[in-house]
């Protein structure tokens, strides 16, 4: 069994390098492991027996759940208790989920549209499907509104012993950051000049890596329009940053954006909303945007991880009636997938008990090809 011991605190951040085992830099076995440890208490991620859980996939189970939610009046009533309880959690970990909610929708928000919307934007069929309880999926603006509540909340689910949500979303965040560093540390060693967030939704993400590369350039980008409008507003009732982040309104698949132009391209809980055609598109995106030797960040849902594999027949039930595509993410072979991109020397490790954080790089050796 292989501890990462990573000290942490409510200021994980301001100190993002803590010390690391040999482990860390390892690809993880496929054998039940503690991936994660706290300094003063015992371990608190650790994989499950299985590769992915029996709820996702083409499992008999896997299968009733689908064939459950596909009949209507039945989804009807799962998309309701999914909200339920949603908010209900999220408001009994001290979350304020409506007066964050209430805060947006009431304020000039929308007089963000205008300016970051691409009208000329096609969106793909996948992405127009409901997502999350919102019938428009992530195309509302109470979905945007709601956006950074939800996202707390996902980081309290995950670090349920923390003692507050802001020290959850310390530490996964954190941790995320803390493996990326570490993966471009170890394998590029060139300095981070600019990055690009795709799928940044409400801009929490690239925030945090804006934060940790104060001198890089930052992008955000997004396939919502309401997403990057509230990102946008933020910006607006913030402090001037000495970085500002600059929000796109496009395809992660087809940016547009010039080839070779970023040293860390970070996708952070997007590909568990996307078909596996579309994980193929955004990785092989990120992959011509890369420099050589940049940085690819994936970090979303680990099947091998424990907690998920062990979520109770309700809640799986409820996530599944959320999430369209989850049964292709879990089923999808991630790092075999990045192999095929191009990406050479693929690293894996839970961050947190219930996310994975994939990192690779684009090699030197691409070098040689492009020129
Ligand atoms: C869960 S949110 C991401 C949260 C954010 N990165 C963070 O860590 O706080 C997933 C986002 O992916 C976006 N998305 C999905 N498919 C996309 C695509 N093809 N191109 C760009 N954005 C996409 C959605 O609009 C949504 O905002």
């Amino acid at each position: 069994m292989s501890l990462l011991h990573i000290p942490y605190s409510c200021g994980a951040l301001a100190n993002p390098k803590p010390k690391l085992s040999n482990s860390w830099r390892s690809r993880p076995e496929r054998k039940k492991r503690h991936v994660i440890a706290r300094a003063s208490s015992p371990p608190v991620a650790e994989e499950g027996e299985l590769d992915i859980p029996r709820w996702a996939g083409e499992t008999p189970l896997s299968r009733l759940v689908g064939a459950l939610i596909s009949f209507k009046p039945f989804y009807s009533l799962m998309k309701l208790g999914a909200r339920r309880v949603l908010i209900s959690t999220a408001e009994k970990s001290n979350i304020p989920w409506r007066d964050m909610t209430r805060e947006i929708l009431e304020s000039n928000v929308y007089e963000e549209m205008e300016n970051v919307r691409n009208p000329s934007l096609v969106y793909p069929d996948y992405y127009l499907n409901p997502f999350h309880a919102y019938d428009e999926g992530n195309l509302s603006w109470l979905a945007a509104a709601e956006a950074e509540a939800a996202t707390l909340s996902i980081a309290k689910r995950a670090i349920p012993d923390s003692s507050s949500t802001n020290e959850a979303n310390e530490i996964l965040r954190g941790n995320w950051l803390q493996a990326i560093e570490e993966h471009h540390l170890q394998h590029s060693g060139s300095n981070i000049y600019d990055i690009l967030d795709i799928g940044c939704s409400v801009g929490v993400s690239t925030r945090y890596l804006a934060n940790q590369y104060p001198s890089a350039n930052i992008t955000g980008l997004d396939l919502s329009p309401y997403f990057l409008a509230v990102a946008q507003y933020k910006d607006k009732q913030s402090p001037v940053r000495s970085n500002p982040i600059k929000w796109i309104h496009a395809n992660g698949e087809s940016t547009m954006l010039p080839s070779k132009s970023y040293d860390l391209v970070s996708l952070a809980y997007v590909l568990h909303e996307c078909p596996a055609r579309a994980i193929r598109g955004l990785l092989k995106e990120a992959f011509r945007l890369l420099r050589p030797g940049g940085t690819i960040a994936l970090t979303d849902n680990s099947p091998k991880s424990k907690v998920l594999q062990g979520l109770s027949p309700v809640l799986f039930t409820l996530l599944k009636s959320t999430e369209p595509f989850l049964d292709e993410y879990y089923l999808l072979d991630l790092e075999e997938t990045m192999r095929a991109t191009g990406f050479v020397n693929v690293t894996s490790v839970l961050t947190d008990p219930r996310h994975r954080t994939v990192t690779d790089h684009l090699s030197d050796l691409w070098i040689c090809i492009s020129i």
